[in-house]
C-alpha cells in the first residue's frame, strides 16, 4: 500500500500512547478513528487532545485553522466496526501478548483485506502477534517514543513475514507524521528498550539495596550522564505497569538472569503504584512530599 492512499487510520487503545498518537495523525491530515473498551478511557483521551491541540494554538505553535482542522479528524468510538474502512490500524492497549493477540484476531476479520496492522507494543514480539492474523506480511511493529506529540522517533519493527511494502509503507507514513525512523529487527525490547529498560531496572535494584535514594539516584543520572530525566522519574512517566512487562519480555526472551524485573518494581505495580498516571509511583504526585 502506498502512503498516499492512507487516508484514514484507527487507533485502538486511547491512553497515554493511543491519545497521543490519534492527536499527532490527525495534526499531519490524517482522519482517525480512536476506539477504547473502557468508555471513560475515550472522553479522557478526547478532552486530552482538544487541551492539547488548544494548548499549541494558543502558544502559537499551530494556527487556529489548523488546530480545528486536526480537531475536526478525529473520531471516537467504543465500535471497532467502525474501522472497517481504515487503510492503517495503530493498536496501543495494554502490554500483554494474550490481549493484543486477541485483538488482532477481531482486527483481522474487520479491516479490509489491504489494511495494514501496526503495533506500538514496547517488547511484544511481532512475529506472534502477526501469527495470529491471515495477513502476517501486513503486520509491523511502529514503536512511537512518550510522548508522541513532541518525540521525534519511530521504532519500525519487521516481523519474520512483515513484506517490503508494508515496511515501505509505514516508514512514508511515519516520515508523514514528522518522525525520524529507525528499523529493528523482532528480537526482545527491540533497540530502545532493550538498552532502556535494564538501565530502569538497575536503578530500582540501587534503590531496593539502600544504595542511594531515590533523588540522589535520579539526580546522579541527570547530572552525571546529562539525561534529561532520572531513570526512576522516568518509569513514573511510562508507568511502572508498562516497565514491568517489558522487563519479563526481556527476561523471558532472552533468557538471562539480568533481565529479571527488581522486587521493588514487582511491589509498587502490586500495590497499584504504576506511576504519573495513578498519581503515586516511586514518586508521589498527590502530595508535596515524596515517599520512601
Ligand atoms: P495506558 O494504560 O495508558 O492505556 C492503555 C489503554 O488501552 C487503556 O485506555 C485501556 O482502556 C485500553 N485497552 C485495554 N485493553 C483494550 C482492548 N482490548 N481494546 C481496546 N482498548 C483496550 O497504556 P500506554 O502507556 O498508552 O501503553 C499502550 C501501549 O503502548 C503498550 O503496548 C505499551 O507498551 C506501549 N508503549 C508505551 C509507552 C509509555 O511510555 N507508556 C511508550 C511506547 C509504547
Amino acid at each position: 500500500m502506498a502512503t498516499a492512499t492512507v487516508k484514514r487510520i484507527g487507533v485502538v487503545g486511547g491512553g497515554q500512547m493511543g491519545s497521543g498518537i490519534a492527536q499527532v495523525a490527525a495534526m499531519h491530515g490524517v482522519d482517525v478513528c480512536l476506539f477504547d473498551v473502557d468508555p471513560q478511557a475515550l472522553s479522557k483521551a478526547s478532552s486530552s487532545i482538544s487541551n492539547s491541540i488548544n494548548r499549541l494554538v494558543s502558544k502559537s505553535h499551530l494556527s487556529q485553522v489548523a488546530g480545528a482542522d486536526a480537531l475536526k479528524r478525529l473520531r471516537f468510538t467504543s465500535d471497532l466496526e467502525e474501522f472497517r474502512d481504515a487503510d492503517f490500524v495503530i493498536e496501543a492497549i495494554v502490554e500483554s501478548e494474550d490481549v493484543k493477540k486477541t485483538l488482532f484476531v477481531q482486527l483481522d476479520k474487520i479491516v479490509k483485506s489491504s489494511a495494514i496492522l501496526a503495533s506500538n507494543t514496547s517488547s511484544i514480539s511481532i512475529t506472534h502477534l502477526a501469527s495470529s492474523t491471515c495477513r502476517p506480511s501486513q503486520v509491523i511493529g511502529m514503536h512511537f517514543m512518550n510522548p508522541p506529540p513532541l518525540m521525534k522517533l519511530i521504532e519500525i519493527v519487521r516481523g519474520a513475514d512483515t513484506s517490503d511494502e508494508t515496511f515501505a509503507a509505514t516508514k512514508a507514513l511515519s516520515e508523514r507524521l514528522g518522525k525520524t525512523v529507525i528499523t529493528s529487527q523482532d528480537y526482545s525490547g527491540f533497540i530502545v528498550n532493550r538498552i532502556l529498560m535494564p538501565m530502569i531496572n538497575e536503578a530500582f535494584f540501587t534503590l531496593y539495596t539502600g544504595v542511594a535514594t531515590k533523588e540522589d539516584i535520579d539526580t546522579g543520572m541527570k547530572l552525571g550522564t546529562n539525561h534529561p530525566m532520572g531513570p526512576l522519574e522516568l518509569a513514573d512517566f511510562i508507568g511502572l505497569d508498562v516497565c514491568l512487562s517489558i522487563m519479563k519480555v526481556l527476561h523471558a526472551g532472552l533468557g538471562d538472569n539480568k533481565y529479571a524485573p527488581c522486587p521493588l518494581l514487582v511491589q509498587y505495580v502490586d500495590a497499584g503504584r504504576l506511576g504519573r498516571k495513578r498519581g503515586i509511583g516511586v514518586y508521589d504526585y498527590l502530595k508535596s512530599s515524596s515517599l520512601l
